[in-house]
C-alpha cells in the first residue's frame, strides 16, 4: 500500500482547529482509497516557545525533511511577538526548504457568493517566497536630525527573481492560461521593482505565446475588485503577493477560504501547505473557524503528491457541501461549527 508521511504543525489558535479537519479528511480519503497517511504531529507553536524558548527544536528542519509533505495551521498568539513566531518557524521552513514558490489559487467555488459584483474569479497568484521584502535584513541606526533611523532591506537576486517569473510563465503554459500579469511598483521602488520589471522583460521572451503585462500594485488592487475576470496568472514579490492574496480571499467571501502551497519545485525538500489565514486569536477555541482554507490546502497537497483523484474527490466534496448551502461557518453567514463543516465534507467524499 502506498504510504505518505505527513508532518502536521497545527501551531496556534484556530490553526489547531482547522488542521484537525484536514487530518480527518486525509484519514477518510486514505481509508477509501487504499492509501495510507502516516501523521507526525509536532507541537511547535507559541505555547512551545513559552515553555522552551524556541518555536521549534534546533534540528527542526532535519525532523521535517524526511516527510512527504507538511500541513501547517497558523502560528502567532498574544504573549509572543508576531515577529518571533514568523521569523523562527514559518520563514526558516519556507527558506530552509527552498520553498521559493508560494502558490495561491483564488477561485470562487460553486455555492459561494462574492461580496463584489464581478464574480468571474478564477486566477492564481504566484508569490515569491524566499527573498524580496521578507529578507529579514536591516538595521537600526541614528539620524543626526531625525532621531532613530530604521532600515529594512529588500533583496531581489537574479536567481530568485528569474525563477519565480519563469515558474509563473511555465504554470501558465502547463495550465492552458493565456496571460501573465506582474505586480510591480517600479515608479517608486527604483532598484528592486525596476529590476523585477527587467527580469520579466527577459523571461517573457521565452514565452511569446503568453500575453505579458505588468501593473503597479496600487492600480492592481483596484483591478482585483473591478476586473477579476481579466486575471489568470499574477506573479508578485513576497510582500505584494501576501497582500494581494488576503484581498483575493476576501473577494471570495472570507479570509478563511484560500489555501497556500509553499512549494519546493525540485522536490529536494518537502513542500508545506497551509491556509492563508492566521491564528485568529479573537475566535480561537470557539470551534467556529472556517476549515475551507485548510481543506483546500490538503487538496493542493494531494495534487503535489501525485494523488490527483483524491485531490479531485476532496474538492468535489467541498463544492457539494457549499452548493447544498446548509452547512456554513459564521464567517460565511452560517451557524455551523468548524467540525460540522469538516464532517459534512468527509460525508460527501466519493
Ligand atoms: C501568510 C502570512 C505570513 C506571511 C505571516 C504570518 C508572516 O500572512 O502566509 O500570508 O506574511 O507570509
Ligand atoms: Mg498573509
Amino acid at each position: 500500500m502506498k504510504t505518505y508521511k505527513i508532518d502536521l504543525i497545527p501551531g496556534d489558535g484556530v490553526g489547531i482547529e482547522v488542521v484537525r479537519e484536514g487530518r480527518k479528511a486525509l484519514e477518510k480519503l486514505g481509508a477509501m482509497a487504499d492509501v495510507k497517511f502516516e501523521f507526525n504531529e509536532l507541537p511547535w507553536s507559541c505555547e512551545y516557545y513559552l515553555k522552551h524558548g524556541v518555536m521549534m527544536p534546533e534540528d527542526g528542519l532535519k525532523i521535517l525533511d524526511d516527510c512527504d509533505a507538511i500541513l501547517l495551521g497558523a502560528v502567532g498568539f498574544p504573549g509572543v511577538s508576531d515577529v518571533v513566531s514568523a521569523q523562527n518557524l514559518l520563514f526558516p521552513i519556507r527558506r530552509g526548504f527552498d520553498q521559493y514558490v508560494n502558490m495561491r489559487p483564488i477561485k470562487l467555488l460553486p455555492g459561494l457568493v462574492s461580496p463584489i459584483k464581478n464574480d468571474k474569479i478564477d486566477f492564481v497568484v504566484v508569490r515569491e517566497n524566499s527573498e524580496g521584502e521578507y529578507c529579514s535584513e536591516g538595521c537600526i541606526t541614528e539620524d543626526p536630525v531625525k532621531g532613530k533611523k530604521v532600515i529594512q532591506n529588500s533583496i531581489f537576486t537574479q536567481l530568485g527573481t528569474e525563477r519565480i517569473m519563469r515558474y509563473a510563465y511555465e504554470y501558465a503554459v502547463k495550465h492552458g492560461k493565456t496571460k501573465v500579469l506582474s505586480a510591480t511598483k517600479s515608479n517608486a521602488l527604483k532598484y528592486s521593482m525596476v529590476f523585477w520589471d527587467e527580469v520579466q522583460e527577459q523571461v517573457k521572451k521565452d514565452y511569446p505565446q503568453i500575453e505579458s503585462s505588468k501593473m503597479h500594485i496600487d492600480a492592481l488592487t483596484g483591478k482585483f475588485i473591478m476586473r477579476p475576470d481579466d486575471l489568470e496568472v499574477v506573479v508578485a514579490s513576497n510582500l505584494f503577493g501576501d497582500i494581494l492574496t488576503d484581498l483575493g480571499s476576501a473577494m471570495l467571501g472570507s479570509i478563511g477560504i484560500s489555501p497556500s502551497g509553499n512549494i519546493n519545485p525540485t522536490g529536494e525538500h518537502p513542500s508545506m501547505f497551509e491556509p492563508i489565514h492566521g491564528s485568529a486569536p479573537d475566535i480561537a477555541g470557539r470551534g467556529i473557524a472556517n476549515p475551507m482554507g485548510t481543506l483546500w490546502a490538503v487538496n493542493m497537497m494531494l495534487d503535489q503528491l501525485g494523488e490527483h483523484a483524491l485531490a479531485d474527490a476532496l474538492m468535489d466534496a467541498m463544492c457539494a457541501v457549499l452548493v447544498a448551502g446548509k452547512i456554513r461557518t459564521p464567517d460565511l453567514g452560517g451557524t455551523s461549527s468548524t467540525s460540522e463543516f469538516g464532517d459534512a465534507v468527509c460525508a460527501a467524499l466519493k
